[in-house]
């Protein structure tokens, strides 16, 4: 049998599929004594571990407070659902068709037409990182500048989230953006609060559920949160749809030829490679999963990249395959809580943003492949993801026949 492998090995970051494999079939519950947690890797355990209270995602603190603050993803129980009623109403429905939608495909065409005439482009570094944060600036209500001020941002606390090195200068830099963060916001929310628009951040100040509404900090805290929620997440789906489509030409002729098929390639990109591989829930009493038991207040990680290729759930799980029948998403009942890979998890923390990913990626899909008719890989390069617990690529350079 196998030996368990371990998440923070270098071979784990290589290939976690092929370790994906042995857990599940070997090892479907790991006690791993570095990161101190208990990791499950099936399908049906990571599920339930997402809907069932008995496991909370209060262990987020020593991950996200040192450079969001407070967030929604650290709450539980009555806090947590009023805070998610304040914000999900941004999120959906005609604020994001009528207010964001313009915002999306604006940001959209503007980062293309800066390569559109070279006939090449990194869509990664070009396109990718850049445009859920462009978009979250615009939506935010504040100035075309700030693209790259938040784009900076943005670099800092993802580096800061994925130094599992521990540089020291990683996470100086990422506390240092910390505090730039809050002293650039915290004046503009205390405007907003004066003199109000119909921008994101005057809706997140008005916002009051229950007699409760959010204080200057809860909003910066959120629209920090945003930075790596909402921008690291679309940023890799991006990238991560088009080196699918890329790896399987058939597919990418049959997208190009019936935009329709672009919901599907969403869903099918982020059950085959989602942009999150793990989180974290802790505990709150003792409980039996993969196999074993777990005492109460014990972390556990768990692995969406894992659960996404379970055999059991799965056919042929390794395969991209946008036309497959198993994944209900391709019939387009995706964005509830009943979607049905693990990329957005399940239950009460499910993706507060999913509808807006959904958009931006749809989009982005549609005005790429205007704009390159012909697109190809460069020649003889191998697009690799890295990462461990958001994974994806840093690079996707592509040729085409400038338009
Ligand atoms: C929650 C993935 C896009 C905002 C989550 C969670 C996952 C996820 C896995 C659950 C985390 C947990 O339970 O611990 C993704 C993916 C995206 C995406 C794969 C893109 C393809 C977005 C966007 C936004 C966003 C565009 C912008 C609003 C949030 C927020 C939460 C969340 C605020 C916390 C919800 C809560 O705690 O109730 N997302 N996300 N996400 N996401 Fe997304």
């Amino acid at each position: 049998e196998a030996e368990a492998p371990d998440i923070l090995s270098a071979e784990f970051a290589d290939d976690p599929y092929a370790a994906y494999r042995i857990m599940r079939e070997h090892h479907p519950l790991i006690r791993h004594e570095p990161t101190g947690s208990w990791i499950i890797s099936r399908y049906e355990d990571v599920a339930r571990a997402f809907r069932d209270p008995a496991f909370t995602t209060g262990n987020y603190d020593w991950q996200l407070e040192p450079v969001h603050g407070r967030t929604i993803l650290q709450m539980s129980g009555r806090e947590h659902s009023v805070r998610r009623a304040l914000v999900a109403p941004a999120f959906r429905g005609n604020t994001l068709q009528e207010l964001f939608l313009p915002v999306i495909e604006r940001n959209a065409q503007a980062l293309i037409d800066g390569f559109a005439a070279a006939g090449e482009a990194d869509l990664v570094a070009d396109f990718a990182t850049r445009f859920p944060i462009n978009v979250i600036v615009d939506m935010l209500g504040l100035d075309k500048e700030d693209h790259d001020r938040f784009h900076r941002w943005y670099t800092s606390v993802i580096a800061f989230l994925s130094n599992l090195s521990q540089d020291p200068d990683v996470a100086a830099d990422g506390m240092r953006t910390r505090e730039e963060f809050a002293a650039y916001m915290l004046p503009v929310i205390e405007e907003r609060r004066n003199d109000p628009g119909d921008d994101l951040l005057s809706t997140l100040c008005r916002a009051e559920v229950d007699g409760t509404s959010m204080s200057d900090e809860d909003i910066k805290a959120f629209c920090s949160l945003l930075l790596t929620a909402g921008g690291e997440t679309t940023d890799k789906a991006v990238s991560s749809l088009f080196r699918n489509l890329l790896d399987n030409p058939g597919q990418l002729a049959a997208v190009r030829a019936d935009r329709g098929l672009i919901p599907a390639a969403f869903a099918e990109t982020l059950r085959y490679s989602p942009p999150v591989h793990m989180i974290m829930r802790q505990t709150s009493q003792e409980v039996r999963i993969g196999g074993g038991t777990v005492p109460a207040g014990a972390t556990l990680t768990c692995l969406i990249g894992a659960a996404n290729r379970d055999e059991e759930r799965f056919a042929d799980p390794g395969t991209f395959d946008i036309f497959r029948e198993d994944l209900t998403t391709t019939k387009d009942v995706a964005f509830s809580a009943a979607a049905d890979h693990l990329a957005f998890a399940l239950g009460r923390h499910f993706c507060v943003g999913a509808l807006l990913a959904k958009a931006e990626v749809e989009v982005a899909a549609n005005r790429l492949l205007d704009a390159m008719p012909d697109m190809a890989l460069r020649e003889g390069f191998q697009p690799r993801e890295q990462g461990v617990f958001t994974r994806g690529l840093t690079e996707l350079p592509v040729r085409f026949t400038p338009a």
